[in-house]
């Protein structure tokens, strides 16, 4: 029987956090690591998956379990619905829970292998928005497009200028000679992320109902406390991303370096998503020569900072950052292709 084989990136944020789910303009670069997929039908009344992070697990076909929290939750999200048994194979060299999207990059990689499958091949548009309704309706996270949009539409040589309501993207060219952009994870724990997220999105509806519009970036009232500082950083967050990608045209370093230490800086005081292990991580690395700016990447709590080092200074940053902040992994962040049928 044939087996179909997918594979779908992981994605950084250059820069536009928290803006995706209200239509913000974001900078976001499919990575070089990814998961693969390997899915096949088999005889038998139970899907069976085997994933090289996570282990095995089994389950009905005619009797889907209910999400709980299990990371086969995504299997059954993409696949619950198949009418006959698969062997799922899952292999991922993205560091798990990392922040760089390894939930995207899986959803991603399911979907259009199950569409492979069905003989029912997908457009990348309608793959990322089935990962993220996937995402939203089955795992309960209530996500913009960005990660799956990267994962899926991911460009080689360039990050992804996507305009999240129109749903549409211009590849731009980041122009950094002597410099490279890392992503460090912070090797911090997650576990405010979804719950802290999910209250972001609420409270932006509540700005919404109060300004009576969703047009985040056009109100102008005043707001109580917090709303306000959210606001603020929706407002601010989405002017830097046109700054930045005009920054990275002209290759200008220190415009870029300085619009992400603004951008982190709005995203811990006024977003406050970003925890005491960002926060420290990245003053480490915005304070050390070398380092041109640094910004926490994804949900927040935990996670990535992502930092724009001379190539030259890369070894002298990390030596710094052991010392000051302790054990992290470094990912060069290399912009590369979207998912891909194999
Ligand atoms: C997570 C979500 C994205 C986006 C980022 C923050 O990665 O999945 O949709 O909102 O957080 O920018």
């Amino acid at each position: 029987m044939s087996v179909i084989q997918t594979f779908a990136p992981g994605r950084v944020n250059v820069i536009g956090d928290h803006i995706d789910y209200l239509g913000g303009h974001v900078l976001p670069m499919a990575l070089k690591l990814g998961t693969h997929v390997r899915l096949q039908w088999i005889d038998g009344d139970q899907h069976r998956a085997i994933s090289s992070s996570h282990g095995q697990a089994r389950w009905p076909v005619d009797n889907p379990p209910a999400p709980c929290g299990h990371w086969y939750d995504y299997l059954i999200g993409a696949l619950g619905d198949l009418p006959q048994a698969t062997r799922i194979e899952i292999v991922s060299d993205l560091p798990q829970g990392a922040g760089l999207s390894s939930s995207a990059s899986l959803l991603v990689a399911l979907v259009a292998a199950r569409a492979e499958l069905m003989h029912q091949p997908l457009d990348r548009l309608s793959i990322a928005r089935r990962a993220r309704q996937i995402e939203i309706e089955h795992i309960g996270l209530k996500c913009g497009i960005m990660d799956q949009y990267a994962s899926a539409f991911g460009q080689k040589g360039h990050a992804l200028l996507l305009d999240c309501q129109a749903q549409t993207h211009q590849p731009v060219q980041l122009k950094m000679d002597g410099a490279e952009l890392w992503a460090i994870d912070s090797k911090a724990p997650r576990s405010l992320a979804g719950s802290v997220y999910n209250e972001r999105v609420a409270e932006c509806a509540e700005i919404g109902r109060l300004a009576g519009t969703d047009d985040f970036f056009a109100i102008d009232i005043d707001l109580p406390e917090p709303l306000d500082r959210r606001l603020k950083h929706i407002q601010s967050e989405q002017k830097r991303v046109h700054s930045f990608a005009t920054a990275a045209a002209a290759g200008d370093l220190r415009a870029m370096g300085q619009i992400m230490n603004d951008s982190h800086r709005s995203l811990s005081e006024d977003y406050e998503v970003a925890g005491p292990a960002l926060d420290k991580l990245q003053s480490c690395l915005a304070n050390t020569v070398g380092c041109f700016g640094a910004r926490m990447t994804g949900g927040g709590f935990g996670g990535c900072v992502i930092a724009l080092v001379r190539s030259d200074a890369r070894d002298m940053v990390q030596h710094r950052v052991a010392l000051e902040y302790g054990d992290t992994q470094w990912i060069q962040c290399k912009p590369s292709d979207g998912a891909r049928v194999l």
